[in-house]
């Protein structure tokens, strides 16, 4: 082989090897061309700015969400148990009028609101009187021991004296103003507040109740 036809060889091994700059050329107006038919989309990150506010409204919005949620329970929860037009024991128990008790008469019983009233006469001083209350005082008819229901006995004799509450459990006994005299009860009789309109009418709250006490001839209420 001669040193010309050497040359020539090289020659076109070389411009099989490298691409011409017309093939360059091709090759990217063809992957333009492939990027602009599939369409693929440019990533772009997120502002830092937008994303941390988008953060802020969703933690917003679920602690309000949550919020409102308790609010609503615990208003359903209060709506349901809240008391209204209480009736009979536990609420306000009309007891009659002024004219239907004689001062220093016999305590009359109410069964709907498990009272004893009395409109308690000051001179009536005997043992088992009204310890100087002077007015209607409204006594639980529940006994401060264990809870037996405790009745006026008008007939009963203690220490020489008639008339008198005597429980029929344990035997404590009390005066007419429900203090204790006697019997295993921790305290006197608990009292019951009493209201009275200026007609005379007379209501005794049975829902509020205050331990009985050696001052339970003070809580008497006297008419207007
Ligand atoms: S329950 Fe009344 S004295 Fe015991």
């Amino acid at each position: 082989m001669t040193n010309e036809t050497q040359t020539r060889d090289a020659a076109a091994a070389a411009r099989e090897a490298a691409p011409t700059d017309a093939w360059r050329a091709a090759i990217a107006s063809r992957k333009l061309q492939v990027g602009r038919e599939e369409g693929i989309p440019s990533v772009q990150a997120p502002p830092i700015e937008a994303d941390l506010s988008r953060r802020r409204f969703i933690r917003a919005s679920f602690w309000t969400g949550l919020g409102v949620t308790l609010l609503g329970s615990v208003g359903l929860f209060l709506d349901f148990f809240y008391p209204r037009n209480v009736k009979g024991f536990g609420g306000p128990v009309p007891a009659g009028r002024v004219s239907e008790y004689p001062k220093g008469g016999e305590p009359r019983y109410n069964s709907e609101g498990q009272f004893w009233l009395a409109n308690l006469d000051p001179g009536e001083t005997r043992g088992g009187g009204s310890g100087g209350a002077d007015g209607f005082l409204a006594l639980w008819q529940k006994c401060p021991h264990l809870g037996c229901v405790v009745p006026w006995r008008g007939e009963f004799a203690f220490e020489g004296d008639k008339g008198w509450y005597r429980c029929p459990c344990h035997g404590s006994t009390y005066t007419k103003s429900g203090i204790r005299v006697f019997g295993p009860a921790p305290r006197s009789m608990d009292t019951m507040k009493v209201e009275i309109d200026g007609s005379g009418n007379i209501t005794v709250q049975t829902g509020q109740i205050t331990p009985g006490g050696t001052d339970n001839p003070r809580r008497a209420i006297k008419p207007a």
